[in-house]
Formats: C-alpha cells, sequence, structure tokens
C-alpha cells in the first residue's frame, strides 16, 4: 500500500499478522513478545514503540504498544487498520475502578467507551456516537474467561478520559451512569474501528480503584496482566 511505511510506522507490508494486541507501555508489547510468542520479529521501533509478529500456539499475531492517551491510540489505530490493512486490534490495558464491585486485578471487559474527549467531532455527526467493542472479539472473550474459570470481571462501559490529573471531580458523575473505569485509550480505538469498518476490543484490567484508594503492587500487576494477556491471545 503506499501510504506505509507510516510516519510512526517502519513496518512494511505483510509486517504485521491480522490482529494486533496494543498494551500501552512498549516494554510491555517487548514483554509479551518474548514470554509469549514464538519466532517474534521486530517490525517496527520508530520511537521505541516496539512492534512485535510471531507465534501463539500456531497462530500469528502482532503487538506493538499504543503509548498513553486518546490521540496516542488514536494515530496508531488508524494507521494499523487503514494503511496495514489489520482487522482487529485488542487493547489491553489498565484502569482505576470506579464501581463498588470492581477490585483490583479484576478484569473488565468494555464493552462501550464513554470519553471526555472531542475526537468524535471529526465525524461531524449530528449527534453523539457511542464507541463499542466488536460483538464477536466481546463473545470470545467472555467465553474464554469463563472457560478460565477464576477471574473476576464485568462487562460494560469504560471512560477514556484525556485527563489523568484533573482539576474536577468527575467521578461520581460517570458512576451514576454506572460506568465501570477509567482508562485513556477505548473510545479512540473504537471509533477508529468504526470508521475503517474494523474490529476492536479492550481488556482492562483493574490497576487501582478510586473507591477504595487500593493499588496493585508490582507482583500482582504481573500476575493479573498474565491472565488479560491469555485472554487476549486467546481470542487473537
Ligand atoms: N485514570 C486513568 N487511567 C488509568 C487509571 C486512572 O485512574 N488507572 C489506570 N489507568
Amino acid at each position: 500500500m503506499s501510504n506505509i511505511p507510516t510516519p510512526h510506522i517502519a513496518a512494511k507490508e505483510g509486517d504485521f499478522a491480522k490482529t494486533v494486541l496494543m498494551p500501552g507501555d512498549p516494554l510491555r508489547a517487548k514483554f509479551i513478545a518474548e514470554t509469549f510468542l514464538t519466532d517474534a520479529v521486530l517490525v517496527n521501533n520508530v520511537r521505541g514503540v516496539n512492534g512485535y509478529t510471531g507465534y501463539y500456539n500456531g497462530k500469528r499475531v502482532s503487538v506493538m504498544a499504543s503509548g498513553m492517551g486518546i490521540p496516542s491510540m488514536g494515530i496508531y489505530s488508524y494507521e494499523l487498520f487503514n494503511f496495514y490493512d489489520i482487522d482487529n486490534i485488542i487493547r489491553i490495558g489498565t484502569a482505576g475502578s470506579i464501581h463498588p464491585d470492581l477490585k483490583i486485578r479484576n478484569v473488565v471487559l468494555a464493552m462501550g467507551a464513554c470519553t471526555d474527549s472531542n475526537y468524535g467531532a471529526q465525524y461531524e455527526l449530528p449527534g453523539t456516537f457511542a464507541p463499542i467493542a466488536s460483538f464477536e472479539l466481546l463473545r470470545k472473550a467472555v467465553k474464554v474467561i469463563e472457560e478460565m474459570g477464576n477471574i473476576g470481571y464485568k462487562v460494560g462501559n469504560v471512560v477514556s478520559s484525556d485527563v489523568f490529573y484533573s482539576d474536577r471531580q468527575t467521578t461520581a458523575a460517570w458512576q451514576k451512569m454506572g460506568a465501570l473505569a477509567i482508562e485513556m485509550e477505548s473510545a479512540a480505538l473504537y471509533m477508529n474501528a468504526a470508521r475503517a469498518g474494523k474490529n476492536a476490543l479492550t481488556i482492562c484490567t483493574i490497576s487501582d480503584s478510586l473507591v477504595t484508594g487500593e493499588v496493585t503492587t508490582a507482583e500482582e500487576r504481573q500476575t493479573s496482566f498474565d491472565d488479560m494477556m491469555k485472554i487476549a491471545l486467546e481470542i487473537a
């Protein structure tokens, strides 16, 4: 395709598998490639955003970081969907719980992604757009989690916020609407998927609770990340 390489991705045509797992952190992408994939090759390293393609149980799969926030996810997912013709992007990240029943280490499947971002304004819709996950990917993720059996999880709305350190207290308003957790990327991913006619799902591990103030230890984060990665890799 004439648009590749892109300003942000140096991979060549065919370097990516049809499904790309996207953690926020480039080092996490490296860890996933080294730990879970076989024959992983580095296909991108622009700005240190490591992208790898390898195999999981014989299935070809890629992993590349999204960076933090809607603008960064917006760029990488746009280029993957539209220029590299990727079919599926599965975000695997962390989120802060705003729901009393959602404890640290639990998993959230983002059926929808509310947002305080203006990202959707570009589509000039005569109303608000509801960014949603791919039903097929969501259904597969639920099946895998149920089969694993020992993972606490919820399916529902997350809030993709533009602001980590906010001057305003907005959590209570989102809680009233039943939102589960706050993160910073899914709305852009889901909108880009919708616009490109592709599929997306966010799987998040709760890393901290805005309800109880609990945070995960490094060790807890590691094991719960492993669960989330297995779910993502199984459905890839
Ligand atoms: N806010 C936004 N993103 C996050 C949080 C949070 O509290 N926790 C993990 N990712």
